[in-house]
């Protein structure tokens, strides 16, 4: 039997039209979602990937600006650009695309950013939120894993959630939102002993710990879900993620493919998140 596909791409398009028709509403009621995204140097994939953003936000109808900044601009100057941007009315996310430079302390220049207007979710306050289920930001690519889940209708209550990785961004942002809908949720690391008794034990897996193969076809029970968050090169230079998908497969009851899973929702969810602040500025 091979498992269903969750195809990203088609979802991040439904996600995106919603996202383009909400704003034509919001701005009949005088609000154009703006999000400006700021990237410091001139790191290549940074490049790429701020583009996409920006991009995605033209299409979908919502206001953007790109500030591309020097690689040696000071950690004083990029702050003085974060405050401008908190009290411009016009916008209402700001991302600050990472990694920055190592003479910039990433944390000082997250808190920098006004909550209200952090649609990353990357703030402190964004994280307690989400841990004590308040309203805030989810960070984009673990709010697009639980979109994928929901398309497939499938109900995470009682269910075991093994997420591998720990990262911030994903591993626990992502644990605490399956912990918000019931899952019974473990979460798995780079220390983990025995990682392949966690994951058979799973009614879902999120892979996401930045290393192909990490999931393979044994380390699967029959019928799980696998969502693949990596993104990762192999020895041909081809995209991959963290899972074995052509041998999960053949195991898995769903599946997300890399490329055209979680990335293409990530970005998805960013517009989701800009368009959400701009109508909380008409809520308040
Ligand atoms: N670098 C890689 N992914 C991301 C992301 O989702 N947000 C930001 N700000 N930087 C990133």
């Amino acid at each position: 039997m091979s498992a269903q596909l969750i195809d990203g791409n088609a979802l991040a398009q439904h996600w995106r039209e919603q996202v383009a028709r909400d704003c034509v509403a919001l701005q009949a009621r005088g609000v154009k979602p703006g999000l400006a995204v700021l990237l410091v140097g001139d790191n290549p994939a940074s490049q790429v990937y701020v583009r996409n953003k920006v991009k995605a936000c033209e299409q979908a109808g919502l206001h953007s600006v790109l500030e591309q900044l020097p690689a040696d601009l000071s950690e004083s100057d990029l702050l003085a650009r974060v405050h401008a941007l908190n009290r411009d009315p016009l916008i209402h996310g700001i991302l600050v695309q990472l990694p920055l430079p190592d003479h910039i302390d990433a944390h000082q220049v997250i808190e920098a950013i006004d909550p209200a207007k952090d649609v990353d979710g990357f703030h402190v306050a964004s994280a307690g939120a989400l841990m004590t289920g308040l309203p805030g930001f989810w960070p984009c690519t673990p709010h697009g894993c639980m979109k994928m889940l929901e398309s497939i209708d499938y109900p995470l209550s009682g269910k075991h959630a093994v997420v591998i990785g720990r990262s911030n961004i994903v591993g626990k942002p992502m644990a605490l939102m399956l912990l918000a809908q019931n899952a019974t949720v473990t979460i798995c690391h780079s220390r983990t002993v025995n990682l392949k008794a966690m994951t058979l034990q799973a009614d879902v897996i999120v892979a996401a710990v930045g290393q192909r193969n990490t999931v393979t076809a044994d380390m699967v029970k029959p019928g799980a879900v696998v969502i693949d968050v990596g993104m990762n090169r192999n020895e041909a230079g081809k995209l991959c993620g963290d899972v074995d998908f052509e041998a999960v497969r053949q195991v898995a009851g769903h599946i997300t493919p890399v490329p055209g899973g979680v990335g293409p929702m990530t970005i998805a969810m960013l517009l989701v998140n800009t368009l959400e602040s701009a109508r909380r500025t008409l809520s308040v």
